[in-house]
């Protein structure tokens, strides 16, 4: 599927669809009221409805804000996708809007095919916006181009990520990330730099080698680097990039073990992230870091009661073996650190179940020292489409970290506020220096769905890259 922007006016575009997005408002000054009346659509938000002999698609709109329209557009390409057509065009827009528009068509188009044998026809080929906007003037043509443009870049990378996401454990391994980690290099020109075996071993990575030692998936730590040379600053990204997390020895039950392979999510999402940065020539310097590993079971699993030393020289009281990716993260956190002097450190990491419980589905939790920066992030990202909701550290958390035998524990000693007490571990491999720089990003929650919602489809959501590059661009100055 094909989608572009024509410098003409709607009316001399060929295309067999019209799109309109319809408020209660504006369904009653459209000339189409009767018709659609007749079809019962009353313009609820994502409520669709095609008039087959006019040529129109209508989708209900709460109002002409962003994530109204992001999420009709979403609705408008599901729906389409399974009819004949092969063209949409659409005029109705400002340009505030056009990301959202675009992100809706291209994210919410996707769906997960590659495991099935037969794929599904999609006749629909194209779809054109017009440089119209809702009156009929012609919109800023350079700036229509180059949020379009921008957009486009965005959401496909974030399709990309949802992409191996959803591959299964079998075809996605540390060592397949590191494969996809070094093809992307090639194709976008990025630095790639891979450790494994005795190379983690120098680096004195314990804490990561241990959680993947019972897998014959050996992990790698795998390095991108983005480095134009006009760079105004330079940002860290670091992803959790389990591709399987069985638990365990502290093995998780059966129920809970299904769609553990999106564990990687945090890793994928750092890879759509260097795809979109390179894509968009930002002026930013920006290195990737994925710790990928697969946490599984055999006689060599490392076990509650180990205590493991970190990069860092920190000892770690292994209490639970499910609670792997803070102890994978330790490690990479310590090497990017010391590797990169950056501005900002962010990592990505499926972290915590208790995340999802404090935040519901939805909605990314947010952990750091700064609100100076939770503020900065919020304020850039409201209009990113994902949703981020901070969560506060307190120091009475952070003593339910404390081991009798070694310098932490890597889990809590009380159940609650687990998503506070997993980044305040973390938070023990962050150099002082870098404290008010880091912000941890949970995405247990937002990153896979089993039930479409707004633009997603069934499978993973690429979440954490449209927020990071909305927040990079904001960054930059003109
Ligand atoms: N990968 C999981 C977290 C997770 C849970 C992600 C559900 C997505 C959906 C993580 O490694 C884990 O198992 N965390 C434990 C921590 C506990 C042992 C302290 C959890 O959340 O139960
Ligand atoms: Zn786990
Ligand atoms: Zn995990």
């Amino acid at each position: 599927m094909n989608i572009y922007l024509k410098n003409e006016p709607l009316s001399v575009i060929e295309a067999e669809l019209t799109v309109l997005f319809l408020s209660k408002e504006t369904l009653e000054l459209s000339n189409y009221r009767e018709r659609l009346s007749k079809t019962g659509f009353k313009a609820e938000q994502d409520t669709f409805c095609i008039l087959h002999g006019s040529g129109i698609v209508v989708c209900g709109v709460e109002n002409y804000g962003s994530s109204a329209l992001r999420s009709a557009a979403a609705t408008v390409i599901k729906n389409v996708k399974s009819f004949e057509y092969s063209a949409l065009k659409l005029s109705q827009y400002y340009l505030k809007n056009v990301a959202a528009l675009v992100e809706g068509f291209i994210m919410g188009g996707y769906s997960f095919e590659m495991y099935k044998s037969e794929k599904k026809k999609i006749t629909l080929k194209e779809i054109i916006f017009s440089n119209e906007n809702f009156n009929g003037d012609p919109l800023e043509l350079s700036a229509l181009i180059k949020a379009f443009n921008t957009a486009k870049i965005v959401a496909t990378a974030a399709n990309y990520t949802r992409e191996l996401v959803n591959m299964t454990p079998q075809d996605m391994t540390p060592n397949t990330m590191a494969v996809v980690a070094q093809d992307l290099a090639d194709t976008n020109g990025l630095d790639c730099t891979i450790l494994r075996d005795t190379a983690l071993e120098e680096e004195r990575m314990e804490a990561m080698i241990a959680v993947g030692r019972a897998s014959i998936h050996k992990p790698h730590l795998i390095h991108l680097a983005y480095k134009p040379d006009n760079a105004q600053k330079c940002v860290t990204l670091v992803g959790k990039g389990l591709t399987y997390d069985s638990g365990g020895l502290s093995l998780k039950p059966a129920t809970s073990m299904v769609t553990m392979k999106m564990d990687k999510a945090g890793g994928c999402a750092v890879l759509g992230m260097m795809k979109a940065v390179s894509e968009l020539n930002l002026p930013i310097e920006v290195h990737g870091f994925i710790g990928a590993a697969e946490n599984m079971i055999d006689g060599s699993a490392y076990k509650p009661d180990d205590v493991l030393k970190a990069r860092n020289g920190k000892t770690i009281e292994v209490r639970n073996t499910d609670a792997e990716g803070r102890l994978v993260l330790a490690d990479v956190l310590s090497y990017a650190q010391d590797k990169v002097k950056s501005d900002f450190i962010f990592d990505y990491a499926t972290l915590t179940g208790a995340c999802m419980v404090a935040l519901g589905p939805y909605t990314t939790g947010m952990m750091g020292h700064s609100n100076h920066l939770k503020h900065k992030l919020l304020k850039a990202t409201s209009h990113s489409g994902e949703l981020m909701g901070s969560l506060p550290f307190n120091d009475h958390l952070k003593k339910l970290i404390k081991s009798d035998i070694a310098d932490i524990c890597n889990v809590a000693s009380k159940p609650y506020g687990g998503a506070i007490t997993a980044a305040l571990f973390l938070d023990n491999f962050i150099t002082d220096e870098m404290k008010d720089k880091w912000m941890h990003f949970d995405i247990a929650g937002t990153a896979y769905t089993e039930s479409a919602w707004d633009v997603y489809t069934h499978g993973a959501t690429g979440a954490g890259v449209r927020m990071t590059i909305t927040f990079l661009e904001s960054l930059i100055e003109e």
